[in-house]
């Protein structure tokens, strides 16, 4: 039994943030690393200032409305140029809590 329970608390906390967003704040900087969650920090750089492309954007410090509203229109298609393929691609691993969660971790770095 106490295994069991071992299990299912392993799998409530692997598949994690969507249990997780009504018990607790979630954690953008996690987020922000989980690579299941469109891993931002290949691209973008662990401390999300040093992106791995000089035409990658650095997104420490940024407001959070802002970063938010750019992932939204990146997903939707809203915000098309040269670079938004790159990342269109993982924009639907978060939903709109996770990102807002992301994006104030940003704001705070
Ligand atoms: C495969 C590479 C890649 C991954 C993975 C990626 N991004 Fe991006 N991201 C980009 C590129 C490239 C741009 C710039 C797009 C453009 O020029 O329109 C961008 C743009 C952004 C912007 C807008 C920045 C600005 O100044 O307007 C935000 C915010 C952002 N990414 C957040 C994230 C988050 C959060 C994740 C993880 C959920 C993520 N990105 C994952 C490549 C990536």
């Amino acid at each position: 039994m106490k295994k069991l329970t071992q299990i299912a608390m392993t799998v409530a906390f692997a598949s994690g943030v969507s249990f997780a967003s009504s018990a607790m704040a979630l954690d953008g900087g996690a987020l922000y690393l989980n690579p299941a969650k469109g891993g931002c920090s290949a691209c973008h750089g662990k401390d999300a200032k040093t992106p791995i492309m000089p035409s990658y954007p650095k997104l420490a410090g940024q407001n959070a409305d802002y970063a938010f509203n750019q992932m939204k229109d990146i997903q939707s298609g809203k915000r098309n140029n040269g670079m938004t393929a790159a990342m269109k691609g993982i924009t639907h691993l978060t939903n709109d809590e996770e990102k807002k969660a992301i994006a104030q971790w940003l704001a705070e770095q």
